[in-house]
């Protein structure tokens, strides 16, 4: 099961490059787990502060062929199963936003990465790097899009514990049930219905700095169909920030 080989570091770089320089030498599932790194990274290749009291982790996948290939899947795995177990263990509702973000309150409380390693066609490894604010203050120029469980419920948590219940969580709850080739699509419309956009929804993209307004058609696997002013447009998730607009 996912977990059940842990790497604990006290300090690390970044457990996602841990992951990617020894994959070959690991079994799928394994779990990277530091107190601190020192050279964390987030999409975009934006810097991630990892000090001690968060719970930074990695997870690796080595998709057989009868696991699904596309990494998206094992990264929206994680934002279920974080929702869930804040919601139903600590009572601390979030909402995912799109494509995989946990906010309360508009304000991120975690972000998940997910990165391929390529021998061939297909992914010969998955990680997935896990970065939630939990007994870690947030440092006052981030406070307006930023939180932590413990700004919120005034409360610490135990992370080994958090950890292992987040783990346990994804493979029982979807991992065995759903990480199946012809049970995936059943697994998206769970995600699906736990994002925070609905179709209809006026949004706003950020694209290489530009930005453009418009309005989703439908929401798919990696990427939203969008109607601009210039025509429908997919719009695909590694590709963009996208802010939903308060309609006035
Ligand atoms: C994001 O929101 O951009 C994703 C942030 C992912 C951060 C985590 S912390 C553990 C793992 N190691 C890293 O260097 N990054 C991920």
């Amino acid at each position: 099961m996912i977990g059940d080989k842990i790497i604990h570091f006290d300090t690390i770089n970044s457990t996602n490059i841990f992951l990617k320089e020894h994959w070959k030498d690991l079994p799928s599932e394994t779990v990277v787990w530091a107190d601190k790194q020192t050279g964390g990274y987030g999409r975009m290749k934006r810097q991630w502060i990892a000090d001690r009291g968060g719970l930074w982790f990695s997870v690796l996948f080595k998709p057989t062929n009868i696991r699904p290939y596309n990494p998206w899947h094992y990264v929206r795995l994680y934002s279920l199963a974080i929702h869930d177990i804040l919601k139903d263990k600590y009572k601390l509702e979030t909402v995912i936003k799109w494509p995989n973000d946990l906010l309360v309150n508009e304000k991120k409380i975690c972000g998940i990465l997910g990165e391929a390693v390529f021998t061939g066609v297909t992914p010969s490894a998955i990680i997935v790097g896990v970065g939630l604010n939990v007994n870690n203050k947030i440092p006052e120029e981030l406070k307006d899009i930023a939180t932590s469980y413990i700004e919120e419920k005034n409360k610490k948590l135990h992370l080994e514990k958090l950890l292992k219940q987040i783990n346990s969580h994804a493979y029982y709850k979807y991992y065995l049930k759903y990480f199946k080739r012809d049970k995936i699509s059943a697994f998206t419309k769970q995600w699906i219905k736990k994002l925070n956009i609905r179709n209809g929804d006026f949004i706003k993209i950020i694209f290489q700095n530009e930005e453009k307004r418009g309005k989703i058609i439908s929401i798919h696997g990696d990427y939203l169909e969008v109607e601009f002013e210039s025509g429908i447009e997919k719009v695909y998730a590694g590709e963009v920030s996208l802010r939903k607009e308060r309609v006035v």
